[in-house]
């Protein structure tokens, strides 16, 4: 077992490493104050030692649930939004075959994702496959009262028990939600689902390692051991006892306050493995959400590279100079494709030969982090010996851990999310909700 490296000395010229250190004390004290639960957002700190406390118990029930419904479905619709899907969406993406929904199937269940907007035509597309299919319904709510996921939901178990008969859908739901709160709670004990409860101090972009990412995950054959496991250690490695610089997330959340503070306003996380892609939009929404309020923040932005190195690469390189690039960078490939040599050499490749293609990615890499600081951002780089289940679990948790660290450095609560409810109200306010009638006069007023 190895510890993901994070490499910050290619911030040295923007941010010195006198000047990360100067946060040492600090970052300490915020990673004690997480621990003693004694600052702001205090209620929602149930992530913190979340890997260390998930029981064997727990386990065997995910593992047992997820083999009983592996053998009776081809599906499952995973319904939720925010943190009650990005989680599991980021690992399952990265650790499956990127073709697997065109292969014969691996004996597990592909797992599908609605409730995470209101796309009618992406419904409708959804129906007309599983019309075809056996499938199973995840439906995740923590509120249990958030309206995407709750129409998503609506739909998917009406055609589920028009298809298979309402007794039948009762085996093939599952819910996770709150343990008493809630229309979710409600409606799942009085059709008697089977049901998993998100701890009540664990919000929603912290729950990955709850029922709510380890169930879906489970039923899609993700060794869902191993990913506690990674979180497990990185939970200790990140945890009080050890000093500032051997504690990752300490010093990536300290440097990220650095350059935020030299004015680097963006953050943008790059992969040069583009099955991580999912890993950077569950990334944006723990950092968006937590660190995005009170009239500051990093804003988090992503790339795929090498693709979007022939989009955003002009930006980067040239543009506004209010950039910092993490870069997640994966140092083994799983399997090996080399080039091959050609007699004719007609696109002047034979230069190649005989290399991998992950060797050629890495000086991809390299050359990209090369140009990009001499162009005026500075990068971090985060290395994980591979995509596994393991190395998923230390890199979330360490992303978490930092989040917390990073947000009480800047003086904000970084487990709320007022903000959110703004467009929620004017959504209302339109749809005519009934409560919402004062609104619904203000907002057509104001169209008028
Ligand atoms: O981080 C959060 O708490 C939010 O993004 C929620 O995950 C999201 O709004 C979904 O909420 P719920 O699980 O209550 O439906």
């Amino acid at each position: 077992m190895e510890y993901l490296k994070l490499d910050v000395s290619k911030v040295y010229n923007f941010v010195s490493e006198k000047d990360i250190s100067e946060l040492k004390e600090k970052a300490l004290t915020a990673n004690k104050t997480l621990h003693d639960k004694s600052g702001k957002g205090n209620e929602f700190l149930g992530w913190v030692n979340l890997p260390s406390s998930i029981t064997e118990a727990e386990l065997s029930d995910i593992e047992a649930t997820a083999a009983k419904l592996q053998k009776e479905v081809e599906i499952i619709v995973v319904i939720g939004i925010g943190g009650s899907y990005l989680g599991s969406k980021a690992i399952i993406d990265a650790l499956s075959d990127t073709f697997s929904h065109l292969k014969a199937s691996n004996g597990n269940p592909i797992l599908l994702f609605a409730g995470q907007n209101l796309g009618e035509d992406y419904l409708n597309e959804l129906f007309e496959l599983l019309n075809h299919k056996r499938y199973g319904i995840v439906v995740i709510s923590k509120s249990g009262t958030t309206t995407e996921p709750a129409i998503g939901f609506r739909l998917l178990k009406d055609h589920l028990e028009n298809k298979v008969g309402a007794e039948k859908a009762k085996e093939l739901i599952i819910a996770i939600t709150d343990s008493s709160k809630g229309a979710l709670r409600t409606f799942a004990d009085q059709k008697g689902y089977k049901t998993y409860i998100i701890p009540d101090d664990v919000g929603g972009r912290y729950s990955v390692l709850t029922p709510v990412g380890l169930v879906p995950l489970a039923i899609g054959g993700v060794d869902i051991r191993a990913l506690v496991n990674g979180a497990k250690d990185m939970e200790s490695l990140c945890g009080t006892a050890t000093s500032f610089d051997k504690n990752p997330a300490a010093i990536y959340a300290a440097t990220r306050n650095q350059l935020y503070k030299k004015g680097k306003k963006i953050e943008i996380l790059a992969n040069f493995e583009n099955k991580l892609h999912f890993v950077a939009e569950w990334w944006k929404q723990l950092y968006g959400e937590s660190d995005g309020k009170d009239g500051l923040g990093i804003f988090p932005a992503s790339i795929d590279l090498t693709a979007d190195l022939h989009s955003m690469g002009q930006y980067i390189q040239e543009g506004e100079r209010t950039l910092f690039e993490t870069v997640i960078s994966v140092k083994n490939a799983k399997y090996t494709v080399v080039v091959p040599f050609d007699k004719d050499d007609l696109d002047k490749l034979n230069f190649l030969k005989g290399k991998n293609i992950d060797y050629i990615n890495k000086m991809a890499e390299l050359g990209t982090m090369l140009a990009h600081v001499d162009g005026g951002v500075p990068n971090i780089k985060i290395e994980i010996p591979e995509v596994s289940e393991y190395y998923l679990g230390q890199l979330m948790y360490f992303f978490e851990k930092a989040c917390g660290i990073g947000g009480y450095l800047m003086g904000i609560n970084p487990f709320d999310q007022p903000g959110v409810e703004a467009y929620k109200k004017n959504m209302f306010a339109l749809l005519e909700k009934p409560g919402f009638e004062e609104e619904t006069k203000k907002i057509k007023k104001r169209l008028q």
